[in-house]
């Protein structure tokens, strides 16, 4: 990957690896505080923070991918904190007819005071972040998902208490989203078992990363290994946006596909988490994740209050 200058003065969300363990510490409490805020006050979609902490604040948002929980999360996050958002489809705009990543930052930079990006290639998100004058955010790219699993700890810890020294296991595709949930495990102290098949284990470089910084990370073939007494288990789609050979994939990862025999194995408390959208039948059983243990729908809520923290803390609030 091209090695990008981001500017250090920037509160750019790029990846969870890129926060100190105190920022990242720091989002998870604020969202647990604008929640009870919004609670407090009959959360709607027409609530606005009696501050409006972000009065006079703009946010571009682009999407070079579909997306239904991020783009409204975002959207009515900005609207509920007092600020302004911008919703712009890649090709709808310059940029998706050949305009450089470069210009568009340039541009956007004058215009608004954040970009929230979902890229299809990461390296278009950095490029953005190295080149605006504003902090970036990742809202999804080939190689991470942080918005969302920051959503997912604070869902964790919401019905299990504090996430730290607590066992997570993944079983699947090492995509984007367990990517982040690797980085995640290192900034909260979590213990993380992946069960992979060969081929879809996660970048050598980010299991490479999460050792060099004190993780306490496994990597398995075995599901039923993963999900032995975990506090949590997890999946994710086994064709994520821009995957090909959709058939094979689909051959080769049936087996981890997280069912009620799989979670057997996990605690009897154990929370299942999926970011969504979901395959049933595929990735999961119909039983397990419109089960009494699954937790989707507290998660896919909590996308809102979450990027209203991410927000505050990119905008230095
Ligand atoms: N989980 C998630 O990011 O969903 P969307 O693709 O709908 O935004
Ligand atoms: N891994 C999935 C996540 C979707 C929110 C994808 O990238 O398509």
């Amino acid at each position: 990957m091209t090695n990008y200058k981001l500017k250090k003065d920037h509160r750019h969300f790029i990846d969870i690896s890129s926060l100190s363990k105190k920022a990242a510490r720091e989002i998870i409490e604020t969202a647990k505080a604008l929640k009870k805020i919004a609670k407090e006050q009959n959360h709607s979609n027409g609530f606005v923070h009696p501050d409006a902490p972000l009065k006079n604040q703009a946010l571009a948002m682009i999407f070079e991918k579909p997306s239904t929980r991020t783009r409204v999360s975002f959207e009515i996050a900005m609207h509920q904190l007092g600020g302004k958002a911008v919703v712009l489809q890649n090709h709808d705009m310059q940029l998706g007819r050949g305009e450089s990543v470069s210009d568009t930052a340039k541009v956007l930079s004058g215009f608004v005071d954040a970009i929230m990006l979902r890229a299809d290639s990461h390296e278009t998100l950095l490029e953005m972040a190295e080149k605006s004058s504003v902090p970036i955010i990742n809202a999804l790219t080939d190689f991470s998902h942080p918005c969302q699993i920051m959503a997912d700890i604070l869902t964790f810890e919401e019905h299990s208490g504090l996430i730290t020294g607590k066992k997570i296991a993944w079983s699947g595709d090492g995509n984007n989203v367990a990517v982040s949930w690797i980085h995640a495990a290192v900034q909260f102290d979590c213990e993380l078992v992946l069960a992979c098949p060969k081929g879809y284990a996660p970048l050598e470089q980010v299991i490479g990363w999460a050792k060099n910084n004190g993780g306490n990370i496994t990597l398995t073939e075995s599901p039923a290994e993963a999900v032995k007494d975990a506090d949590c288990v997890i999946t994710d789609t086994f064709i994520s946006m821009g995957d090909e050979n959709a058939d094979q994939r689909l051959k080769d990862l049936s087996p981890y596909q997280v069912n009620s025999e799989l979670m057997s194995g996990a605690k009897s408390s154990a929370l299942f988490m999926h970011c969504l959208p979901a395959h049933r039948g595929e990735e999961v059983s119909a039983k397990v994740i419109d089960g009494p243990q699954s937790v989707i729908w507290d998660e896919a809520e909590n996308r809102l209050h979450i990027q209203k923290a991410i927000l505050m803390w990119c905008f230095g609030k």
